[in-house]
């Protein structure tokens, strides 16, 4: 016999159920429930008949599981819930607004928003160990686990968008791609504000500015305030002549979510507080670090490899910039985690360790996307 000790007169999530349960007519109760306790007692017997019949598909590792279980049930909100409200279907599938008729810009549109909805996941592991609060920049020995595992799923996301970059040379018509890409325009993919929030998690801001200035500032004098223009994605349009409009309404939008975020995050992001570990730790994530790091240069060159498949090479991205040479990793020279980079100091060297990057990934992918940049645009 199981003993529940419940607070009666408290115990909101219980009064809720009795409210929605008319147990009065239970026609198979022997003795009607009158009052309060009656009803809760009856409620209860009902309950773990329930629960016994159930028990081998809800095991419960905690009290505070059963009452989320029993909230859920109580609530208005969530009861009834199906499926395509829970997950918002409708929803989702009149998010694909096309500007045209070709019906490849459908896939155009979805494989955005699927990148988008992986990177807010990515945003979401990196928060976790970055900065749960303000000011958090030392790491304890306790949390190797929660690195390794959180970036884990991070290398994974970014795998999976890796390994599915073909959808955009295979699955996407150039022709149509020419034909409606016209009507897209300012936009880019280089506006995306989460790819540039997941590199503010990863790095000081110093190392997010362009190489040429970098390595010849003193790192003291790399502030946000005499350096933001110099950031690499926005210096590579604005050296491209007039701001074009692909950075100017880029910056309208978040010139001051990505200046708060800078703020936020300098004392917070990965690398910092990878430096500030103890040797002991950094021994143990380095490893998750470079392959981190190597994901996400990965899907940079897997992104300009299928550039090429729909874009001429003479042809100027919507920003204005010769995207084939701002779009190459040992052009940009943008490295979060620049310990890793050491050494690397002629384009030969840079060259062969980018070469190791390509030749860890799939094979089969590497070939494919290789072959798209040799042939040129299809
Ligand atoms: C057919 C598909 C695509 C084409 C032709 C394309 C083209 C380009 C071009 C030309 C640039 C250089 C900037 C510019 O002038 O626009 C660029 C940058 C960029 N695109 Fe794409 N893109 C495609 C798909 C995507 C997808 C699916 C994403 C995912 C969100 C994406 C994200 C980015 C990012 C983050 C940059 C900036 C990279 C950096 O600063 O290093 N693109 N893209």
């Amino acid at each position: 016999m199981v003993t529940i000790n419940l607070d009666l007169q408290k115990n909101t999530v219980i009064d809720s159920i009795i409210e929605r349960f008319d147990f009065a007519d239970d026609s198979s109760s022997t003795e009607n429930p009158k009052t309060k306790e009656q009803k809760i007692a009856h409620f209860l017997e009902k309950f773990s008949e329930g629960v016994l019949g159930i028990a081998d598909q809800y095991r419960f590792s905690n009290s505070a599981d059963l009452m989320t279980l029993l909230q859920g049930l109580a609530d208005n909100e969530s009861k009834g819930v199906t499926y395509w409200d829970y997950i918002e279907v409708d929803t989702l599938l009149s998010l694909q607004k096309t500007k045209t008729n070709y019906p490849d810009e459908v896939i155009f549109i979805a494989y955005h928003q699927i990148h988008e909805l992986y990177f807010k996941l990515i945003i979401q592991e990196l928060e976790k160990i970055t900065c749960p609060s303000k000011f958090e920049s030392f790491v304890s020995a306790d949390q190797v686990q929660q690195w390794q595992d959180g970036l884990q799923r991070v290398i994974r996301y970014m795998n999976k968008l890796i390994g599915s970059i073909d959808i955009l040379k295979y699955g996407l018509s150039s022709k149509e791609f020419s034909k409606f890409r016209k009507s897209l325009l300012p936009a880019s993919g280089f506006q995306t504000h989460q790819f540039r929030l997941i590199e503010i998690m990863l790095t000081p801001f110093e190392y997010l500015i362009k190489s040429g200035i970098r390595e010849v500032t003193n790192p003291a004098d790399l502030t946000l305030e005499n350096h933001f223009d110099d950031i690499y994605w926005r210096s590579a349009v604005m050296a491209a002549g007039q701001p074009a409009k692909i950075l100017t309404n880029f910056n309208a939008k978040y010139d001051r979510l990505f200046t708060e975020q800078l703020k936020y995050f300098s004392t917070c992001n990965l690398y910092f507080k990878y430096l500030a570990a103890s040797e002991e730790f950094r021994n143990k994530v380095k490893g998750v670090m470079i392959r981190l790091e190597e994901s996400i240069l990965m899907w940079k060159i897997a992104h300009l490899k299928t550039v090429r498949a729909h874009i001429p090479i003479f042809v100027k991205g919507t920003g204005g910039v010769h995207w084939s040479e701002y779009l190459e990793v040992k052009n940009q020279k943008i490295y979060y985690f620049p310990v890793f980079w050491e050494g690397l100091d002629t384009s030969e060297k840079l060259d062969k360790k980018i070469k190791e990057i390509e030749e860890k990934y799939p094979s089969k992918i590497m070939q494919e996307l290789n072959e798209i940049w040799e042939d040129g645009q299809a």
